[in-house]
Parts: structure tokens; C-alpha cells; sequence
């Protein structure tokens, strides 16, 4: 039996763990406080495309797999853990205020639809059909079906209920045991295994209301643009910033502009409770795509996951197991191995 030693316990490690010792791996995660990084701020949004740049083909590859393997990952885990997971199948309502916004939302939905995707061009009013609390005062937009959330925080608890996790922060890599060692440390990934990870900086609110949102919404007001997360308790993710800075400060300015757009987009927001503000960081890489693969042999890194840590969980944890025990999975991360940086580590 196969001994491995998981360094990170955010979604990516966590669900690395969890699949490993399925193949009959002996599997110890390493995190002082599992699920606590990004992941405990992550707003769970599972949207093949809708987080991607032009362009990013391979990464949009990457992605829509994964999206195509979360309904089993999350049935499953949420029979073997019996907890659930907030996974939930409404989709993506986008929506656009100006003529302006409007163009670069059908942008999206003309590269969605080149990708074969089927991103419904809605009218302002068939919008408001489809959710009635948005303001009325909007251009057009586009409803995909396609796209899923989970709850990233149920989807840690459900995980840390089926693997072994050792409290314990590792700074050196030679302090854990294992046949494999696994850096799933994300930010902190660029110290313990010289990878070329930075932290990019998210903030954002949350909400509490009576009444939930029908769908998640992407907004773009006047060139912002937020996204609005719902879950079913009434809880209203808004998010995010993204700025490259390296304090974890909440700022008056970010809460404002979120707050702001949220209350344009959905008016009856401003009467919900604020319950968190929150900053975070992502792990971002130079080319926006994860780090999946072997750095030397012993030694495999899944890391870097930027936007998309969440959405990327069950092809990152498949693709890792079967790297480490053997399986066709492993091509599937080729593009995206540590090589590729030609050994540049910031
Ligand atoms: N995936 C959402 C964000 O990074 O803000």
C-alpha cells in the first residue's frame, strides 16, 4: 500500500485525498486549519466558461471536464459523507445595463456558443421572467443552463469527514513522510516547492435574506462586473475584487463598489442583513491555468488553480490519483505540468 502525504488541505487537497485513498492509498493531509484559504471564501460558481479568458483553450478543456464530472463527484461525496453539498443546477442568468455592457457580454456568449455551448439570449423582460427582483432599467442578456454552484464550505466539511487530516503547518517538505508527497498548499505553494504561484487578492460581502435568488447572476454595470451566488438558505455571495496585493485588509472601497453594484443589479438587496466581509487570496500562475503534475519522482504539485479551484476539484483529484497510482486520467493534465515554466519560480 501506497503511503502519501497530502500538503494543503483546501478543496484541491482535500479532494486529492479523498480520491487517493479510494485506490487504496494510506493518505494523511497536512493544513493547521483545513479549508480556511480560499476555499472558505470561494463562492462555489461551477461556470465552464464564464471564469475563463479568450483563448484559454486548453484551460477551457480542463474546465468544462471537470464540470462534466461534478454531479458524480458531488453525488458521491455527498452519499459517502452523508452531508450535502450544496450542489444546485439553476445556471447563470448574465445580464448587461448599457449598450456597452451588453457588447462585451455578447462577447461570452458568442465564444460560449463557438465552444457548443447554448447560452439563451434573453430580452430585459424575459429576464425579469426568469428573475423578478432584478431592476428593470436592463439592456439584455443570456441565461446558461449550463453552469452549476456548489457551497465550497459543505463541499470542505463533507471532504474532511472521509480523510485523515494532521493539524500541523509543514514549511519544509522534508518534515512529512509518504512513498508520494502531494503540494496542494496553493499561495503558499511558491515557498514550500519554488513554484511560480502569487497570491491574487479577492474580496467579498455576504448576504442573508429571506427570500433566495432564483439563479446565480453575472452582472456588467458600466463596465464592473459582479457575480451574485445564491444559496438556498437565502445567503448572497457577492463577489469579487481582484487586485495583486498582498495584505488582507477589507477595504471601505471594495465593500462600497460590491454593495453598490449588488443593490443596482437586485434592489431588494439593500434590505438584507451584511454578514461577512471577507478578503482572500488566489492562487494565481503566469498563464492563469493550475500546476498538475510531478516536480521529481516522490513529488507531485496541484496547485495554482487561480479562479477556478473549485470547478477544477474533481479532474485535479482524478488526474493526481491517477498520476500517483497509474491511470489514463494523467494525460489529461500534461498541458499543465510544472514544467512548462521552463523553471521559472515567481
Ligand atoms: N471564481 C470567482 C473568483 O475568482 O472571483
Amino acid at each position: 500500500m501506497k503511503t502519501v502525504a497530502v500538503v494543503g488541505g483546501g478543496v484541491i487537497g482535500l479532494s486529492v485525498a479523498w480520491r487517493l485513498a479510494a485506490r487504496g492509498c494510506a493518505v494523511t493531509v497536512y493544513d493547521p486549519d483545513p479549508g480556511s484559504g480560499a476555499s472558505h471564501v470561494a463562492a462555489g460558481m461551477l461556470a465552464p466558461v464564464g471564469e475563463a479568458y479568450f483563448g484559454e483553450t486548453e484551460l477551457v478543456a480542463l474546465m468544462r471536464e471537470s464540470a462534466r464530472r461534478w454531479p458524480a463527484f458531488a453525488a458521491e461525496l455527498t452519499e459517502q459523507a452523508g452531508l450535502d453539498v450544496g450542489y444546485r443546477t439553476d445556471g447563470t442568468l448574465l445580464v448587461a445595463r448599457t449598450d456597452d455592457d451588453l457588447a462585451e457580454l455578447n462577447r461570452l456568449v458568442r465564444w460560449q456558443a463557438s465552444l457548443g455551448l447554448t447560452p439563451q439570449p434573453l430580452r430585459a423582460s424575459e429576464l425579469r421572467e426568469r428573475e423578478p427582483r432584478l431592476v428593470p432599467r436592463l439592456r439584455g442578456g443570456a441565461f446558461v443552463a449550463d453552469d452549476r454552484q456548489v457551497d465550497p464550505r459543505l463541499v470542505v466539511r463533507a471532504l474532511r469527514s472521509l480523510v485523515r487530516v494532521e493539524a500541523r503547518a509543514v514549511t519544509d517538505l522534508s518534515t512529512v513522510d509518504g512513498d508520494v508527497v502531494v503540494v496542494a498548499a496553493g499561495c503558499a505553494s511558491a515557498a514550500l516547492a519554488g513554484l511560480p504561484v502569487r497570491p491574487v487578492k479577492g474580496q467579498l460581502v455576504r448576504l442573508r435574506g429571506p427570500v433566495a435568488l432564483r439563479a446565480v447572476i453575472r452582472g456588467y454595470l458600466d463596465g464592473r462586473t459582479v457575480y451574485l451566488v445564491p444559496r438556498a438558505d437565502g445567503e448572497v455571495v457577492v463577489g469579487a475584487t481582484s487586485e495583486e496585493r498582498l495584505d488582507g485588509a477589507v477595504t471601505a472601497g471594495a465593500v462600497l463598489d460590491l454593495l453598490r453594484s449588488a443593490v443596482e443589479l437586485v434592489p431588494d438587496l439593500a434590505e438584507y442583513e451584511l454578514t461577512e466581509t471577507q478578503a482572500g487570496f488566489r492562487p494565481g500562475t503566469p498563464d492563469n491555468a493550475p500546476i498538475i503534475g510531478a516536480l521529481r519522482p516522490g513529488l507531485v504539485v496541484a496547485t495554482g488553480h487561480y479562479r477556478n479551484g473549485v470547478l477544477l476539484a474533481p479532474v485535479t483529484a482524478d488526474a493526481v490519483a491517477d498520476l500517483v497510482t497509474g491511470g489514463p486520467d494523467a494525460d489529461l493534465v500534461k498541458p499543465f505540468g510544472p514544467d512548462r515554466f521552463g523553471g521559472r519560480t515567481g
